[in-house]
């Protein structure tokens, strides 16, 4: 279909907030309208001055787009006469439709406006990565400039001087054996995990372990039940292998059943019972229990995702719901993502025991593991006690970031607003008032630098959304937090919603 008005269409499909650099998503979506013939051949297009005033928007952005464009051949340009549509058809395919007019099976195979399946597109719609990782207020990042990198560099050196063939090769299958031991060993003492180092699979992260539990125990068109609101990265992956997420309200116990979600089992139970992402919550005794029943009674396997439970501050880490599991129906994963660094790219899958080999087996399969040398490089490190010192060290370093964040919160507005999650983990959730707009703040925060990314975005039902912002304070320099949230502060009450925030809007803490 002919577009009416360029200005509208992009306006419509670029997401500020959440959709990266917008010169990118211009030239994305003007490519894709060209693509499919919504701009014609020798349309005229406005110029970048016009149309960046049109979207409110620099002129550099509009031109950036332009001249990407322009580059690829999707936009021409003629002397004097401004920019127009590219004819971009192949002279090939072109003969070829024009050859096969009168056969029946003339219909070109539209997979997707840019060739993309199904499942392609599902994943780009819901795309949660953000374009910056680093600074006031990413949620979930470590701060890695504090890395113990003299030591890694020692052992990194340690690790050549020893320098063998199978370090440098193709992985074993399940990852290198004594850094399976050493986490074992870890997971046993600090999470009171049920294993031995067979049930360990070193896996890229959380994200891969996902990818292989559903390749090696889910079908096409099974159904998992997701805390909602859930991380934006399980999500995806789990769709992404044809599993439909099936949302379940979160509660301050944790996950919340109704008697009518029981009567249909799913294949997985995912949850983060340690610490609820993105709320925080910690998931109760009982509600452990029944879903432990639950799942041994219905034969449904339960992926916890325990991704931060290191950093609990004041009170000591909760146990692992792997390790109440007396059914094997649990398998437990964890990540170096938050206790070492982000890029490190190396997490665990603990798999009950009959089904380790087979995992072993599909990871080598899949992924080809490799890695070995760094592997033996982090087992060295834990087998000398540099990770849990850097843990100690790095958890007073975030409890003290956290106090500073809090107290910003609350001399900009008292007890108006609700945190939520700040007692473990490297971010809060600031609930804000219902009625409140935290797109919007978000995007306007990211223009000045400020990552606070929208809590309603986390949620898979609009209705139930809450209004909220996720606020990561690990990777935030201590003398930043106060300045950066005054910023944010400034942001949040020329958003403040008409209506009178509810009485029951009180401060927890
Ligand atoms: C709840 C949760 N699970 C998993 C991950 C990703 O872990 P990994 O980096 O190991 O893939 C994150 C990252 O922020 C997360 O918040």
């Amino acid at each position: 279909m002919r577009i009416a008005s360029l200005p509208d269409f992009l306006l419509q499909r670029i997401d500020r907030a959440n959709g990266g650099p917008v010169n990118r998503q211009i030239y994305q979506v003007i490519r894709e309208a060209v693509l499919t013939g919504s701009l014609p051949a020798g349309l005229q297009m406005p110029s970048s001055r016009d149309l960046s005033k049109e979207l409110k928007m620099s002129r550099n952005t509009v031109t950036y787009a332009y001249e990407q464009l322009i580059a690829e051949g999707y936009l021409e340009t003629r002397r004097g006469a401004g920019s127009f549509v590219a004819d971009t058809a192949s002279d090939q395919i072109t003969t070829l439709f024009s050859h096969n007019k009168t056969t029946t099976n003339t219909k070109v195979e539209p997979t997707g406006s840019s060739g993309l399946s199904q499942r392609g597109k599902q994943l780009l719609k819901k795309a949660g990565v953000s374009d910056l990782q680093w600074g006031a207020f990413m949620p979930g990042v470590p701060d890695v400039t504090l890395f113990p990198s003299k030591i890694w560099s020692r052992l990194q050196n340690k690790a050549w001087r020893r320098s063998r063939a199978d370090l440098l090769t193709y992985g074993d299958a399940g990852g290198h054996f004594p850094l399976r031991e050493a986490i074992a060993d870890y997971l046993r003492v600090a999470r009171s995990v049920n294993c031995k180092a067979e049930q360990i699979l070193i896996t890229t992260g959380i994200h891969q372990s996902i990818d292989l539990i559903m390749r090696m125990l889910g079908e096409n068109g099974d159904r998992a039940w997701l805390e909602d609101p859930c991380y934006w990265g399980t999500r995806s992956v789990l769709q992404s292998q044809g599993i439909q997420p099936v949302p379940i309200p979160v509660d301050a116990e944790g996950m919340c059943l109704q008697p009518k979600d029981l009567q249909v089992p799913p294949r997985f139970i995912v949850v983060t019972p340690s610490h609820q992402y993105p709320l925080g919550t910690v998931m109760s005794l009982s509600r452990r229990r029944m879903l432990l029943e639950y799942a041994a009674a219905k034969k449904v396997w339960i992926i916890e995702d325990d991704y931060d439970s290191e950093f609990r501050y004041g009170s000591r880490p909760l146990a692992s719901l792997q390790g109440m599991d007396t059914n094997d129906r649990v398998l437990y994963m964890g990540t170096f993502t938050k206790t070492l660094f982000p890029g490190l790219r190396i997490g665990f899958l603990v798999v009950p025991e009959k089904l380790a080999n087979a995992f072993a087996t599909g990871h080598s399969e899949l992924y080809r593991g490799g890695q070995m040398f760094i592997q033996a490089i982090l087992s060295d490190f834990m087998r000398e006690g540099h990770f849990a010192s850097h843990i100690r060290r790095m958890r007073l370093l975030y409890a003290k970031r956290l106090n500073l964040l809090l107290q910003a919160i609350e001399h900009h507005f008292g007890d108006q607003l609700l945190t939520g999650g700040g007692d473990a983990g490297l971010h809060l959730a600031l609930e804000l008032p219902p009625g409140s707009d935290d797109f919007a703040i978000s995007h306007a925060a990211r223009s000045i630098g400020i990552v606070a990314r929208p809590l309603s975005r986390y949620y898979m039902h609009k209705a139930t959304a809450k209004p909220g912002l996720l606020l990561g304070y690990a990777c935030v320099p201590d003398d930043q937090i106060q300045p950066a949230f005054n910023k944010l502060a400034h942001i949040i009450k020329e958003h403040w919603p008409q209506t009178k925030p509810s009485a029951a809007n009180k401060k927890r803490r």
